[in-house]
């Protein structure tokens, strides 16, 4: 096997590595082997922030794309062909702060500093994607930006006051098109593989750059772990110490992060990121804006895949819900075979789905919207951001001219040892008015769809109680007479305009 090392650009030069184990992560390669200590780690989950760095990478269209992502997860190999950016990186001329330092000096945004780095790297990610001649961005833009980071001493107030005036210093050097240009030609024409020195006994690393490759290498080598944006996998190794074999790393085939858009169907390719297929979806489904912000944090999504989340099938996973409600299907791909499969087929118990050895989820199929479809989808989890579902509630109905339902779709995640339908809730709805008297006999019908569990996150009866409030919240914001808006049934619609908090999440 020919097998190379890892090359990507950090600190202004070509980095190689070529001894680390294939599981190493970025954070541990940064301050084990580099003695770069700023970037700092506090949960090694993902779950804090302060081990964020940014990566930079060519977009579809060339063009240099830079994203806060935790380092704490992120397998070395993952940075090959692509750029690493730490604090470290931001020290200007004769040592002059960033202004994104600056300001959170000038602000008071830090006491003990532990959390600072990754404050610094996800306002720095936001520097950059932020237009200049926009003024600064919003309280709300910079909420989303820094939802991945936890802050226990300062408070937030502080810390968004910097970023609302982080643009009012002169900005510094910062060449994107030399990094562009470096990028391109890293960039690999075909398969990478990595395979660490024999004294580590570990993993070869096959990242392919093509699809019809990646599915060759899938099929060829059912027992090797299919690796995507690490955030579910990133957590076997650094929590449970899992030994995951040969790795196959979708995330360089870009044809599978593709999303394309017919009159019929959104077609979202399995490796596109969280925060790019949400994007999409809520383009064609505005309902869904308040999951996306609420689906863990930037850091996550923008490594985090949609395939990856369909795939791990966890039973309180927050898209499979909304997209088995809106009757979403699997393109599924084994060698050069492809077939089709609902969603709501694809899950056949805990943790076990309907692929085979050797298959993947190559793409996410979602039907475009109907003007006839009321469709709704709540997370109910003990924060706003960052946080895992209690439940999660999906609700899609078609009513006729005369309101009365023609089709019910209603899943739930955190109810069942999978994401389900609620199929008794279904037929008490379909064929009957949009009524309130039809929502109480379908909410006591989802007394008989699910028995969930007591866990650390809920009850059993909490979990219960909520699902049938959630339906009836559907009902009273979308029944024909008196549709409740938004602000009157969500304290988040409320939050969203309200001041800041100083309080932690
Ligand atoms: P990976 O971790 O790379 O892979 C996950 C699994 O899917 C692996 O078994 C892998 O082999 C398999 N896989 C990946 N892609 C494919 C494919 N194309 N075909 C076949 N198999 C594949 N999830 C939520 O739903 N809601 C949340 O709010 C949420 N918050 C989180 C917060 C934190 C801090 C963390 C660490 C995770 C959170 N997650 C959450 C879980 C996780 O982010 C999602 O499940 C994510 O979508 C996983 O995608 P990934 O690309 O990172 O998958
Ligand atoms: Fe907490 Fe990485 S160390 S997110
Ligand atoms: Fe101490 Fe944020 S300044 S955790």
């Amino acid at each position: 096997m020919t097998t190379h090392t890892i090359r990507f650009l950090a600190r202004g030069a070509i980095l190689d590595v070529a001894d680390a184990p294939a599981t190493r992560t970025v954070l541990q390669h940064l301050r084990e082997s580099q003695g770069c200590t700023g970037t700092k780690e506090g949960c090694a989950e993902g779950d804090c922030g302060a081990c964020t760095v940014v990566v930079g990478e060519l977009d579809s269209g060339g063009e240099l794309a830079l994203k806060a992502v935790n380092a704490c997860i992120q397998f070395l190999p993952t940075l090959d062909s692509r750029a690493l950016f730490t604090v470290e990186d931001l020290r200007g001329a004769n040592g002059a702060l960033h202004p994104v330092q600056q300001a959170l000096v000038d602000c008071h945004g830090s006491q003990c500093g532990f959390c600072t780095p990754g404050f610094v790297m996800s306002l720095w990610a936001l520097y950059h994607a932020h237009p200049r001649d926009a003024g600064p961005p919003s309280r709300d833009e910079i909420a989303a930006a820094i939802s991945g980071n936890l802050c226990r001493c300062t408070g937030y107030r502080p810390i968004v006051d910097a970023a609302e005036r982080m643009f009012d210093y002169p900005p510094p050097a910062f060449d994107r098109d030399a990094i562009r240009q470096t990028l391109v030609s890293l960039r690999r024409t075909q398969t990478f593989e990595y395979r660490a020195p024999d004294a580590f006994g570990t993993p070869a690393f096959h990242a392919p750059v093509t699809r019809a490759e990646f599915a060759r290498l899938r099929a060829a080598n059912p027992n090797a772990r299919l690796l995507a944006g690490s955030t579910d996998v990133g957590l076997w190794v650094t929590k449970q110490f899992r030994d995951l074999g040969d790795i196959l790393f979708i995330g360089n085939v870009d044809e599978l992060k593709r999303i394309e858009r017919d009159a019929q169907t959104l077609t979202i390719g399995a490796a596109a990121s969280l925060e790019d297929a949400y994007a999409a979806l809520t383009a064609d489904y505005p309902e869904l804006a308040e999951l996306w912000t609420r689906f863990a944090s930037r850091p996550i999504r923008n490594a985090g895949t949609l395939g990856g989340n369909v795939a791990n099938g966890s039973p309180i996973g927050d898209s499979m819900p909304a997209l088995i409600a809106l009757n979403a299907e699997l393109v599924l791909q084994k060698g050069d075979a492809m077939r089709t499969m609902p969603l709501d087929a694809f899950y056949l118990a805990y943790q076990k789905t309907a692929l085979e050895a050797g298959e993947f989820v190559a793409a996410i199929r979602v039907p475009r919207p109907r003007a006839d479809l009321r469709f709704r989808t709540y997370k109910v989890a003990k924060r706003y951001d960052q946080d895992i579902s209690a439940v999660c509630a999906a609700f899609a109905i078609r009513l006729d001219d005369a309101h009365r339902v023609t089709h019910a779709r209603i899943a739930f995640g955190g109810m069942a040892a999978t994401p389900k339908r609620a199929a008794n809730a279904e037929a008490a709805l379909v064929g009957h008015d949009w009524t309130d008297a039809a929502v109480r006999a379908a909410m006591d019908a989802l007394d008989t769809d699910f028995q969930p569990l007591t866990d650390m996150r809920a009850s059993s009866a909490y979990r219960a109680k909520v699902a049938r409030n959630l339906l009836r919240r559907f009902h009273l914001e979308t029944r024909a007479d008196a549709p409740l808006a938004l602000a009157d049934v969500s304290a988040f619609a409320y939050a969203a305009h309200a001041p800041v908090s100083e309080e932690q999440p």
